[in-house]
């Protein structure tokens, strides 16, 4: 197939353009900044500059590459600081998410694509009540922390967005193994706190095995949303403290409640206490999946011991 990856200069567009080559698909790779159309190319993409917030190039873009395939993984969160104004923080990619998914769902109509694929998020989303492990048949949050609204509101805009024109949603899990990872820089200098007693579950998955799901939901199919996580939803409690150690890091400091909700706002203390985790199980029986790094126990350490991130085909 030909495949337009928008998005392939990022972290997961890094991973995913060789594997797409590798799979003996044509893959055309869309980038922002002035100075990645070399880096796409090395990825083995043919390179096309774009801003998915520019529906016309958008358009012109699409129509010219004349692709089979869409697969959308643009976020402006490269240098992104987490602060107390989450939605604020977000906004850029919420734009991406919402305008962006349009201009791509709309000029893959009037190309004629077959398939499209676009990055969605896992963690933090389910409602806040009952298991704390859930599929894709679980209810959102029907009532998120009130600094992150937008950002909810843009993710659940994307997935139905996406489903409703036949599409895929993968709702990946964080990231990790990404050099430029955000989350590092914290856990290295004990910025990133256990919050009460660290109940709130996040899910995970390396970049390499969200790159892998990614190639065999562009051959699924049927339209539909998958978690894209590792096998071990885990509360903070448990997993922060293992990826100080493999920092090299001292361990995390624990803050009450109030004292997070003081310094780092809502969002923190949701995702720090009663977030909920994904099951993998559908992406596994449906898409034929298996991760590499089964869990972020081994997979952090695989990713970030000895040096840090494997810079090869990371951003
Ligand atoms: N599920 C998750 O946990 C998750 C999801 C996404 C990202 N992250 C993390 O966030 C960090 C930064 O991500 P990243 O390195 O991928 O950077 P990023 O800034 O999020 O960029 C992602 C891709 O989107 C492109 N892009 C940005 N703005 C665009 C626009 N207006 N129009 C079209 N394309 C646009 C970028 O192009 P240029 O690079 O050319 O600017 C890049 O190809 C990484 O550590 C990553 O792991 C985590």
């Amino acid at each position: 197939m030909r495949v337009f990856v928008a998005g392939a200069s990022g972290a997961i567009g890094a991973r995913l353009v060789p594997q797409l080559v590798e799979a003996g698909h044509d893959v055309i790779g869309s980038f922002r900044s002035p100075g990645n159309a070399e880096r796409v190319r090395a990825l083995g993409a043919e390179p096309v500059a774009l801003d998915l917030l520019d529906r016309r190039a958008v358009r012109k873009a699409v129509l010219e590459s004349a692709p089979d395939a869409i697969v959308h993984q643009a976020t402006a969160l490269a240098n992104m600081r987490f602060s107390r104004r989450f939605d604020r923080a977000f906004a850029p990619t919420n734009r991406l998410r919402t305008e962006g998914t349009g201009a791509l769902l709309a000029a893959a109509r009037e190309a004629g694509v077959r398939r499209f694929v676009a990055q969605s998020f896992a963690s933090a989303r389910y409602e806040r009540a009952g298991g704390w492990v859930k599929t894709e048949d679980d209810p959102l949050d029907p009532d998120p922390a009130p600094t992150m609204r937008q950002t909810a509101a843009a993710m659940r805009h994307l997935d139905e967005a996406v489903v409703d024109a036949g599409g895929i949603a993968l709702r990946y899990g964080g990231f990790y193994g990404a050099a430029n990872d955000g989350l590092l820089e914290p856990v290295r200098k004990r910025q990133f706190p256990i919050v009460g007693d660290g109940d709130g579950v996040s899910s995970f998955i390396h970049l390499d095995d969200a790159a892998a799901a990614t190639v065999l939901a562009l051959a699924h199919d049927r339209a539909g949303i998958f978690n894209v996580v590792d096998d071990e939803p885990a509360p903070v409690r448990e997993w922060l403290p293992v990826l100080a150690d493999v920092l090299g890091a001292s361990p995390p400091r624990r803050v009450p409640r109030w004292v997070a909700r003081l310094l780092a706002g809502d969002a923190a203390v949701m995702m720090g206490t009663e977030s909920r985790g994904a099951s993998n199980a559908k992406a596994r029986r449906e898409l034929g999946w298996e991760p590499r790094h089964a869990s972020w126990r081994q997979g952090f350490a695989a990713a970030y011991a000895r040096g840090g991130a494997r810079l090869s085909s990371a951003a």
